[in-house]
């Protein structure tokens, strides 16, 4: 990797991450699994590579889970990393267990949650975890109400023993934030948002003034990425992608949000890192902010 890719990576800025610091431009693992997020994926020597080569781009932050495959995704991870670089942050997530039909299922009982955790360990290669999110099942692609303090009392007790070292939360609305915070530290919340999915605007405001990252799952539309005429227009006229603008939107969106596009191919993963570069105007920040509120294309 030459290292005109490093320096334009770190152009995107930093963010604190629990004690450590990572750039804004991170990588998520999900897309290494098979289709559907099962099994072993198609071309194994290419998931390899594409996390070796984003690690010699400079990514210090992958994102992960041992429900991803299962087990497959972070078994790719050790096998294309580790030994880790010191500077890389590993962040999973917990609360899900697959069934053999591929399903996602609720897993928050102490033993599940226990197991995930070691899971984790072994699978990833690990002695702790730096930062673990606890997936509420409440709803599935959105936040919905309801506790989450016995899963998340498990976890402080899981941090105490000293297996993991952070705890962050995932499909979380505001007060669940605010509840899980007289339980332990929140590190970070991962939730679904990008240009099209705006109904997190006031947790972001509110994480940033509390210094806690924001961490958008399906940046770039998920299993079915963005698609806008508008978008198509602003990338064309700025020589970039469409998927690279809705990066370089939210790099823009808020200096708390840190991004872990996911995908399998290296290619995308140039395109995806190289967003760092692009700097979008007020006007062209205005007309792309028009998508989120339009009738779906
Ligand atoms: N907490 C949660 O509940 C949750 C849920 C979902 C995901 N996540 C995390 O969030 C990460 C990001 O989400 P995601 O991977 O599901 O969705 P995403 O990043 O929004 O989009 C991934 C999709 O976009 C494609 N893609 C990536 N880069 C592209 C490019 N430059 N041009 C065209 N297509 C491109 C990928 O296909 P290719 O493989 O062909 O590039 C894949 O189909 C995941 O990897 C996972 O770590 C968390």
């Amino acid at each position: 990797m030459s290292s005109m890719q490093t320096s334009n990576l770190e152009k995107s800025g930093t963010y604190t991450l629990g004690d450590r610091t990572v750039k804004r431009l991170g990588y998520g693992a999900m897309q290494l699994a098979g289709k559907g997020v099962f099994g072993p994926p198609k071309d194994r020597a290419e998931a390899v590579a594409v996390l070796r080569e984003a690690i010699e781009s400079g990514v210090d932050h992958i994102d992960t889970s041992d429900f991803y495959g299962p087990h497959v995704t972070n078994q790719i991870i050790k096998e294309a990393l580790h030994p880790y670089k010191d500077d890389l942050v590993i962040v999973t997530k917990v609360g899900a267990v697959r069934g053999e039909d591929a399903s996602w299922n609720p897993a928050f009982s102490k033993e599940a949650l226990t197991q995930a955790i070691h899971d984790n360990l072994r699978n990833l290669g690990l002695d702790v975890i730096e930062v673990v999110n606890l997936r509420s099942m409440h709803g599935t692609y959105g936040p919905e109400e309801g506790s989450l303090e016995e899963p998340l009392s498990v976890l402080a007790d899981l941090q105490r023993q000293g297996l993991i070292k952070h705890i962050g939360l995932s499909n979380v609305t505001s007060k669940q934030v605010a509840d899980g915070r007289k339980i332990t530290d929140i590190v970070c919340v991962q939730n679904l948002y990008n240009l099209a999915h705006r109904a997190d605007d006031p947790l972001i405001e509110e994480l940033a003034a509390a210094g806690t990252p924001y961490v958008p799952f399906f940046p770039l539309g998920g299993f079915s990425p963005l698609q806008s005429s508008t978008l198509s227009d602003v990338a064309a006229k700025l020589g970039a992608t469409p998927m690279q603008v809705a990066l370089a939107w939210l790099l823009q969106r808020a200096p708390n949000i840190l991004l872990i596009p996911g995908t399998s191919s290296r290619a995308h993963l140039r395109e995806n890192l190289a967003v760092a570069d692009i700097t979008l105007s007020a006007e062209t920040v205005a007309e792309l902010e028009g998508i989120g509120s339009a009738k779906p294309e």
